[in-house]
């Protein structure tokens, strides 16, 4: 590590550049850590630097480094960080020494202007905050970077600085030795137990003030021009980037605490620092500031003459120092109010402020309510640091927070959000993706945001091609919020408050062949007579159906799946009488299935229109119709169809985003093989558990139905909400749902795994037992 580059030559330099990137150049030797460094002026004015690898560095982690910078020039960042500039060959790594068996490496960055930070005095909050934000943001477009160079052990590695602890011999003063010693004993017991919990992702890595330039122009306030030198990119803990820059930063400088805050203020207002993160700062900060003087004791005495190992070696023992004066507990504190955290509010202060200050018609789950305060993959993370599997979220499709769908947005945002009079690659990329998937003649999209606008919009649609608002919907079935369907779905509007079914809605029976009047093998057919009938009697009073409107996957109904041939006997009646059928595939659409990428194509049916929303932009607001040109055409009466949000640039790269991941992390198939497991496992227990009347599900959309008798069907509603109480208390997350509230539903993100499906089970079946025990 500590090893000098080798020296070259400026006249080997010269002849270097010129032969392989064909530039006539003025040359300056430049500080560096490990490389050589040179900045070259061409005579053109363009500003390069060189770098010169010392013999042995590792391939990998140079070719690191390049994908890195490479990976961040189609990030918003793209002009505050270096490009790598290709030798007239095309390539982006040179090796010298050919001969030799440690060869040097060659590579040429842009050169960024800018004063490197350490020489200016003048650190307005302005600034600071700024380094934060272009911090937060460099770690948002590194999220869904990764390299294999990334991953290695490195001396650098915050979260591994009590491994170093060694190094803490070469401290000659014994105090100043044991101050370091008992920094790195209370890192290892109050950081290195919780490391697990912190996200990681590769980092920069060393923020430090001389790889973050800034620039004041005409004597004004400076302001960040670049951040240089990749050399330690790092697969560890993000928030390792915030206190390595803070570690640096406020050495030697008299207002070293508030400028400290308003490096996290600024970090923390693009990356919302977590609480655990929030409180391991002042740790990591003071361990990266340990870190760096082990290094330079070690330095001064294996390489006395390399002035760069000692740079700034006396301030930080005396920022040490200060910061050991301290007490730990005023830290902590002040990260959250720089973080403008409001002071942690209890659930019931929240409860509190619900009641007074947001509309009251809207539950809260579970008896306790869980304030959760950050999602990751398949989990949930609540206010005490538990962790929570989360079975019943379909709309964190991919897993929360999904780093590449965060990165996706994040970059749309910092670049362009507006609406779709302006023509934008995304909306035409993600409308041409989106359509691939479904069979013809199903082309055309309508961008809208949520999944009720989508099916307030399918109705228009239906209406205006059939000329009717006539609609056959099934019992039960929800589909949105708005007027429109409310008083088409009677799980709305024939509940409390509800105003009835409105007069040219008709509702058929739930095709529920476990509990509803058919059952047995011909279900299917005779739930589909009752729709022939239903149009029959409609068309006899002068009053054929314009539409059919049905979840492919019915959940609101108790996530019933409907039986064979169903849906196309009922396509098939209501196509007859002029109608047009409306799949409504809000909750179950994108792979979920398993089997199919739509739920409709596990039915045989093609719908004329099919409406999208949740999973769609995992969690972002979203939501589409996409249907047939025939049916578009009709709705081309003149009136426009403007929607301010949908099809935005911003939803575009997200919805693109978790299509990619679907496919790149082979999501359908996935849900198709865990949604064997679930059934299998669920009805290998069926046998010793009473209360299961019946389990049901296609991929990873299931139900399990609590009866109190097999015979009469009386629904275990008490006994489902007590199963989900006793489930949350050991980390899972599950809701009832179904007209009898005795349905245990299950849809999870789709990354959930198959270990967390045997622990769902084994923790199913003990809690039946014991609400078994207690009947
Ligand atoms: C089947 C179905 N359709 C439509 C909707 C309405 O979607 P949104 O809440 O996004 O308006 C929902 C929401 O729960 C739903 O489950």
């Amino acid at each position: 590590m500590t090893e000098t580059a080798s020296e070259m030559a400026i006249e080997q330099v010269r002849r270097l550049v010129a032969d392989a990137w064909g530039l006539d150049v003025q040359i300056e030797n430049l500080v560096g850590f490990a490389d050589s460094n040179f900045r070259l002026t061409a005579d053109d004015g363009g500003q390069y630097v060189l770098k010169l690898s010392p013999p042995g560095t590792s391939l990998e982690w140079l070719q690191c480094q390049n994908s890195a910078t490479l990976h961040l020039t189609t990030s918003p960042l793209a002009a505050l960080v270096p490009r790598v500039v290709p030798t007239r060959g095309g390539e982006v790594l040179l090796r010298l020494d050919e001969e030799s068996e440690h060869p040097r490496w060659a590579r040429l960055m842009t050169y960024l202007e800018g004063t490197p930070l350490a020489k200016v005095t003048k650190r307005p909050p302005l600034l600071l905050e700024e380094i934060g934000r272009t911090l937060a943001q460099l770690d948002f477009a590194l999220a869904d970077f990764d390299h294999p160079g990334a991953h290695r052990e490195c001396f650098w590695d915050l979260t591994t600085t009590p491994n170093n602890a060694h190094f803490a011999t070469y401290i000659d003063d014994p105090s100043r030795r044991a101050l370091v010693e008992a920094h790195l004993q209370r890192f290892a017991t109050r950081v290195t137990p919780r490391l697990s919990e912190l996200e990681c992702a590769v980092i920069h890595n060393d923020g430090n003030d001389y790889n973050l330039l800034v620039s004041a122009p005409d004597g004004g306030d400076p302001h960040l021009t670049g951040v240089i030198d990749f050399g330690d990119i790092l697969h560890t803990a993000v928030v390792a980037e915030i206190a390595i820059s803070c570690a640096y930063l406020i050495v030697d400088r008299d207002e070293w605490w508030d400028d400290a805050m308003h490096l996290i203020r600024g970090y923390d207002s693009v990356r919302p620092l977590t609480r655990l993160e929030r409180d391991l700062l002042p740790d990591l900060i003071i361990g990266r500031i340990c870190a760096s003087l082990m290094f330079s004791s070690y330095g001064r005495h294996s390489n006395p003459d390399n002035a760069y190992l000692q740079i700034s070696e006396a301030p930080m023992w005396r920022q040490l120092e200060r910061m050991a004066m301290d007490d730990h507990s005023r830290l902590a504190p002040a990260v959250d109010t720089a973080c403008r955290r409001a002071p942690n509010r209890s659930i019931d202060q929240i409860l509190s402020i619900r009641e007074r200050h947001v509309g009251r018609n809207l539950s809260v789950s579970y008896s306790e309510p869980l304030k959760i305060v950050r999602g990751e993959s398949q989990y949930l993370i609540d206010d005490q640091g538990r962790r929570f599997l989360d079975l019943v979220n379909n709309v964190c499709h991919v897993g929360h927070c999904h780093p590449h769908v965060v990165a996706a947005g994040q970059r749309q945002m910092a670049e362009l959000n507006t609406n779709t009079r302006y023509l934008h690659d995304n909306l035409a990329d993600y409308a041409l993706k989106l359509t691939v998937t479904f069979p013809d003649p199903l082309s055309v999209c309508f961008f809208v945001c949520t999944g009720t606008e989508a099916n307030d919009l399918a109705l228009r649609l239906a209406r205006t091609h059939s000329g009717t608002r006539e609609i056959i919907v099934l019992e039960h079935a929800y589909h949105g919020h708005s007027p429109s369907l409310i008083e088409i779905g009677t799980y709305k509007c024939e509940g409390p408050g509800g105003e009835g079914l409105a007069e040219h809605a008709h509702a058929a029976p739930l095709p529920d062949p476990y509990r509803g009047p058919h059952r047995g093998g011909d279900a299917g057919a005779r739930y589909g007579n009752e729709v022939r009938a239903m149009v029959a009697e409609l068309s006899a009073a002068g009053r054929p159906p314009g539409a059919f409107m049905a979840e492919s996957l019915i959940g609101c109904g108790g996530q019933v799946i409907p039986p064979d041939g169903f849906m196309p006997a009922a396509f098939q009646a209501v196509r007859a009488a002029g109608g047009v059928c409306i799949a409504d595939e809000v909750q179950v659409g994108f792979g979920r299935a398993g089997s199919h990428f739509w739920a409709f194509e596990a039915l045989d049916v093609v719908p004329d229109i099919v409406t999208l929303g949740k999973p769609i932009g995992n969690g972002h607001p979203m939501a589409a119709v996409v249907t047939t040109p025939e049916i578009a055409a009709s709705f081309v009466t003149g009136m426009e169809y403007f929607n301010t949000f949908g099809g935005n640039p911003v939803s575009c790269a997200i919805g693109l985003a978790v299509l990619e991941v679907i496919e790149s992390e082979g999501l359908q198939e996935h849900a198709r093989v865990l949604g064997e497991q679930f059934l299998d496992g669920f009805r290998e227990m069926a046998p010793r558990h009473r209360l299961i009347g019946d389990v049901r599900g296609l991929g990873l959309f299931l139900g399990v139905e609590l009866v109190r008798d097999h015979d009469t069907l009386e629904p275990a509603d008490t006994e489902a909400s007590a199963a989900i109480d006793a489930m949350r208390n050991r980390g899972f997350l599950l809701s009832t749902d179904g007209p009898l509230h005795n349905v245990l539903k299950i849809k999870p993100p789709m990354v959930l795994t198959a270990e967390d499906v045997a622990a769902v089970l084994e923790n199913v079946d003990e809690v039946l037992d014991e609400i078994e025990a207690r009947r």
